[in-house]
């Protein structure tokens, strides 16, 4: 860059969104890259935006989004004072980074794992300490714990983590608030908790009845299929809130995105349905590798990871032939997201060909 500006930022390695469906000749392709949910829209949810929410486009939205505050409020047993919206929680997560720390503060966090971390951490000024996976793709506990000390401004915890989909245990993740001193935040980022079916798992939100210093984000991206209108929260003790608050993108959730969450709210049997449906398709496609040889993490997310190592970018090429764009991560793996039943269908066929070709 030709201009003055922060050099901390030239190390920001770009977000890479997960590619198109490819377009293959005569051929139906999907978009398997992003972990979004195959499911159309909700017909009330797409009637509530109609309805409500085009009408007031000349209108700035209710900043605090206090209706989706009072009704999260009222779901999770606590006050709306201890809830904030974020433009997906990407937004939540980075005021919440921005609030903690800058310059010479450390932020923990597991790793792979959602790439955002490092760029909001970076963007922040602050130094991240990326904590390596255990060769199970689950989260180092114990390493985790031995990285935090007197810089430590932030500890994440992924869970199910992205890309490896792996989840972690009440347990551990009580070793981890014991290790942690309170008055140093933990961040459980759940995005795909409603994904999550493995038994022991850590609930944030049991953990945030207990201990003073936990935050929890949850997103409409995942499970509630609003990916594209951008609208997450973070519960957290008030005076985090409250800070979280002072450094939000001032209006940053927009009208259609409450009015569009209150309406999945409404509509939480339909989409459990959804999840249920997911969560089957998720378990179809393990079974089917599992039987052809593979192995890779038991995924508790509406994703899963194939560890290929070298051998990943050979297999990349292999699944866009067959129109699946998946998330490739070069050298290391491939993150592949459950999609509509025939996208999943192709993915396993992929998987025979390539164990076939002696993957
Ligand atoms: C682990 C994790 N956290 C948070 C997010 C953010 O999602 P959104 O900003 O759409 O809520 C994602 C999205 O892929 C994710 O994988």
């Amino acid at each position: 860059m030709t201009f003055q500006h922060r050099a901390i930022i030239d190390t920001i390695p770009g977000y890479k969104q997960g590619k198109p469906a490819p377009q293959v000749e005569g051929q139906r392709s999907y978009k398997i890259s992003s972990n979004e949910n195959a499911f159309d829209p909700l017909p009330s949810v797409v009637d509530a935006i109609d309805s409500h929410a085009l009408t007031r486009l000349n209108r700035y939205p209710d900043m605090r989004g206090w209706a989706v505050v009072e009704r999260l409020a009222a779901k999770y047993g606590v006050e709306p004072e201890n809830i904030v919206l974020g433009c997906g929680s990407t937004e939540v997560i980075t005021m919440l980074v921005s609030l903690v720390a800058g310059p010479g503060d450390e932020i923990v966090y597991p790793w792979r794992s959602f790439e955002a971390y490092p760029i909001i951490v970076t963007g922040a000024g602050a130094t991240s300490v990326q904590v390596p996976n255990l060769p199970d793709g689950g989260h180092d506990v114990d390493a985790l714990i031995a990285a935090v000390n007197e810089r430590t401004r932030l500890v994440i915890v992924n869970n199910p983590n992205n890309p490896t989909a792996t989840s972690i245990s009440d347990a551990d993740a009580r070793r981890i608030m014991q290790a942690v001193p309170s008055d140093v935040l933990v961040l459980f980022d759940e995005a795909y908790i409603q994904f999550n079916t493995a038994e022991g798992t850590s609930v944030a939100m049991d953990l945030f009845r207990e201990y003073p210093n936990v935050v929890v984000a949850h997103t409409f991206s995942k499970a509630y299929g609003l990916a594209g209108l951008r609208i997450g929260y973070a519960i957290a003790p008030e005076d985090v809130i409250d800070g979280m608050r002072k450094v939000a993108l001032p209006f940053g959730v927009t009208d259609v995105a409450q009015s569009a969450a209150l309406a999945s709210l409404d509509a939480e049997d339909e989409l459990e349905a959804r999840v249920e449906a997911i969560v089957a398709e998720r378990d179809r496609v393990v079974a089917a590798l599992q039987v052809q040889g593979w192995e890779f993490p038991q995924p508790y997310a509406n994703f899963f990871w194939l560890p290929l190592g070298d051998r990943t970018e050979a297999a990349a090429a292999e699944f866009l032939k067959a129109g699946l764009s998946t998330r490739v991560f070069p050298g290391e793996g491939i993150r592949i997201s459950i999609g509509e039943p025939e996208a999943n269908t192709a993915v396993i066929e992929v998987c025979e060909r390539l164990k076939t070709a002696g993957f």
